[in-house]
């Protein structure tokens, strides 16, 4: 995943956004990423992405060359977790 890449599909939020978030303004918990742009909070699928980057800035492990699936990997796991009713995208 690059840095420009949409993380949470649902909100259109990129990595790079996420990474500043996460160095900027430093979340006690990974649920308040949320804040970030609405992301996590719409079919559910970008969430245990923003957890592992959560857990590598507290662990202070280098953001950018943590192992992320690729974009496409990404989108297309997002279709079939909403396809099999896992998640439900934003209206
Ligand atoms: S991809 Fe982030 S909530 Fe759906």
């Amino acid at each position: 995943m690059q840095p420009d890449d949409e993380l949470c599909l649902c909100f259109h939020v990129t990595k790079r956004k996420v990474v500043n978030y996460l160095r900027i303004e430093r979340p006690q918990t990974a649920s308040q990423l949320s804040e970030c742009g609405g992301a996590g909070t719409g079919c559910g699928w970008c969430r245990p992405i923003l957890e592992k980057l959560f857990d590598a800035q507290r662990q202070r492990e280098d953001l950018e060359t943590l192992d992320l699936p690729d974009s496409t990997q990404h989108a297309a796991g997002r279709g079939e977790h909403i396809r099999t009713g896992k998640g439900k995208p934003p209206a």
